[in-house]
């Protein structure tokens, strides 16, 4: 199937980066949310966005004007124009199974279901529908924009030809795709996550300051961010919840969760996204 038109699930954060890339690399994109409000939110960022990368003369002006034109819906029913689906929504996976199981009622036969789920099985969300070959993981990174890695996630069920046609459109997207197996975590957050968590430790246990520790990874590391730093970017709720997933799914107490990090979250100091986690932000 020709893909022409792109359906985004989600316009949060991931969502709202996701679509303004499909933008931008020619696709005509529908971003969906049941949210009005998340909707103006995300066309405001996607626009501060392209503006910068504009400026830097990294899109074009039609670039830029496609993506500032992305259509927008609160109704899933739009969903039935589209040629290839991605799902952005809250990492959860009751709410996960209830939308494939919408989607995939909704969407025309044969078009590919991907979710940019950052830990919860394919395998799991694919028993959600009756297209279980046509569902696949397509984990972008934050910022989307600025990040080239999409991780390819193959369920039990997922196709060769699936899998061929994710990668080929990652490619499209300006993207590197890299596949992984469905496995808790899959590469990316098997890894992060408890690097992160460890970082959350040494703090709590008064090692070094945040500074310090960002300091030290960053410099004697070349991280681009600190880890306490990068937990803000992402989420600390984000963070906990794929901890939570690792600590359960492969049974090994080396994944457990930070105290500390457990009471930011209880307290709502989740990163940049409320203005407070390990630092503040205006
Ligand atoms: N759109 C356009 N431009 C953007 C942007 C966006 N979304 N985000 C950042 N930029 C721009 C900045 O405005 C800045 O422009 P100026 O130089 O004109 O100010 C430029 O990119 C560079 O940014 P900064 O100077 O702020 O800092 P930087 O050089 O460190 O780059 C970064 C920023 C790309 C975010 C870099 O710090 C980085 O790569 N950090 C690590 C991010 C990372 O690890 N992300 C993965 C998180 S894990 C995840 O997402 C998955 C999961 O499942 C949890």
């Amino acid at each position: 199937m020709t893909i022409k038109k792109i359906f985004v699930v989600g316009a949060g954060t991931m969502g709202n980066g996701i679509a303004q890339t499909a933008a931008v690399s020619g696709y005509e994109v529908t971003m969906m949310d049941m949210v009005e409000e998340a909707l103006d939110r995300a066309k405001k960022t996607i626009e501060k966005s392209v503006n910068k990368l504009y400026e830097k003369k990294r899109i074009t002006e039609d670039q830029k004007e496609t993506a500032l034109n992305i259509a927008t819906t609160s109704s899933m029913e739009d969903i039935a124009k589209a040629d290839f689906v991605i799902e952005a929504a809250t990492e959860n996976l009751e709410l996960k199974l209830k939308i494939f199981t919408e989607m995939d009622k909704l969407a025309k036969p044969g078009v590919i279901l991907a979710s940019n789920t950052s830990s919860i099985s394919l395998t799991k969300i694919a028993s959600a529908t009756k297209r279980p070959e046509k569902v696949i993981g397509m984990h972008f990174f934050n910022p989307v924009a600025m990040m080239k890695l999409v991780e390819v996630v193959r369920g039990k069920q997922t196709s060769d030809e699936t899998m061929e046609t994710v990668v080929w459109l990652a490619e499209k997207m300006g993207k590197t795709p890299v596949v992984v197996n469905d496995s808790p975590g899959f590469v990316s957050n098997r890894i992060l996550c408890p690097m992160i968590n460890e970082a959350i430790y040494t703090l709590e246990e008064g090692v070094s300051t945040k500074e310090g520790i960002d300091t030290v990874m960053r410099l004697g590391m070349a991280h681009p961010m600190g880890p306490l730093t990068l937990a803000d970017l992402i989420g600390l709720d984000v963070v906990l919840s794929i901890l939570e997933i690792l600590h359960k799914d492969l049974s090994d107490d080396k994944y457990r969760p930070a105290p500390l990090l457990r009471q930011m979250v209880e307290a709502g100091d989740l990163g940049k996204k409320t203005g407070k986690g390990f630092y503040e932000y205006n």
